[in-house]
């Protein structure tokens, strides 16, 4: 292999950048020659590919978002899409490629690699920690930062004018997020799609901490089954005689200057992609578990469910108590 591609796709992640540096500065070290892909498959699909050299990584490790932007592409969703975005590939004799991103990314990529003869290499990169097969995403650690941040202001808030908060934090399908600011940030309640809420319990919750509690903090993921904030405090209604508000985090949790640990996490996982396509590997998510790099099946990581640790909302209501 002489020639590998990289591109970023689905939503951006903190970290992504560093991870692009790492796949570039590894390619280097190997003699190989590497191109960006920009705005993910909509960027393979109307050739908008560049070289990439060890100087165009320079000065982006700290930098969020990604350089080399990212998109989700409609048109890469069918046959003669991604015809087009081959042959591009062939043209600049591509014949590896990492691509970093979620889900969709690494579903995109599957079906990509079983039509046309290239090798794949998935790395994980969303805020939202949903994948299979590494026991973190690059960009999660700088999101639950970034809104745990926003949640200790919050808690001044409304502490000063004893009131219940009502946080929306990202996660349309998973409630990774909200367990990990749920218990970093003492919340009294977390409300995500894996576990039923329940409305009457959660209005008896409140009645109990009404007695002693003059504020308190309830976590909502976004694509909780009964709603989102603003619909689950409908439903709760009349919240215990709180005085109650409504904050919804939202995008602010997918900027920002990644983590150290997102940054180790990236330059380890970007790195280890590389040097899979040396190793002539295809159809694999690199991941990490237990701090040991890790690999599988690209379609395991969509296709199986990460389980979310039911013991931490369990420990964050005793904590709270
Ligand atoms: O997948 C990452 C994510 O941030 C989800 O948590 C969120 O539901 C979604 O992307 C938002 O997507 P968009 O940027 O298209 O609104």
């Amino acid at each position: 292999m002489k020639r590998i591609g990289v591109f970023t796709s689905g939503g951006d992640a903190p970290g992504m950048n560093a991870a692009i540096r790492a796949v570039v500065r590894m390619a280097v070290y190997h003699n190989l020659e590497v191109f960006g892909i920009r705005s993910g498959y909509r960027g393979m699909i109307n050739d908008d590919i560049v070289p990439l050299e060890s100087k165009s990584a320079s000065n982006i490790i700290q930098r969020g978002g990604t350089i080399l932007r990212t998109a989700r592409s409609e048109e890469f969703m069918t046959k003669e899409g991604r015809e087009k975005a081959f042959n591009n590939l062939q043209k600049h004799g591509i014949e590896g490629l990492i691509g970093i991103g979620g889900d969709g990314t690494f579903k995109g990529l599957t079906t990509f690699m079983d039509e046309h003869p290239v090798k794949v290499i998935g790395v994980p990169g969303t805020i939202d920690n949903d994948l299979y097969g590494t026991d973190y995403t690059i960009g999660f650690d700088t999101a639950v930062n970034t809104a745990l941040d926003i949640i200790d202001k919050i808690r001044d808030t409304a502490a000063a004018h004893e009131r219940l908060f009502y946080v929306e934090v990202m996660g349309r399908d998973t409630g990774f997020i909200a367990v990990d600011v749920g218990i970093a940030s003492g919340a009294e309640y977390i409300a995500i799609p894996e576990t039923q809420t329940n409305i009457d319990e959660l209005r008896e919750m409140l009645a109990h901490y009404r007695k002693d509690k003059s504020s308190a903090i309830i976590i909502v993921a976004e694509g909780d089954e009964e709603g989102n904030a603003f619909e689950i405090a409908n439903k709760v209604k009349d919240a215990a005689g709180y005085d109650y508000r409504i904050s919804v985090i939202g995008h602010v949790q997918r900027g920002g200057s990644p983590t150290a640990l997102d940054r180790v996490l990236a330059s380890r996982l970007g790195a280890a992609a590389v040097e899979k396509l040396v190793e002539e590997k295809s159809g694999i998510m690199v991941g990490e578990i237990n701090w040991e790099i890790s690999e599988i099946p690209l379609k395991d990581a969509w296709e199986r469910h990460k389980t979310i640790r039911h013991r931490l909302i369990e420990l964050a209501r005793i904590l709270s108590m």
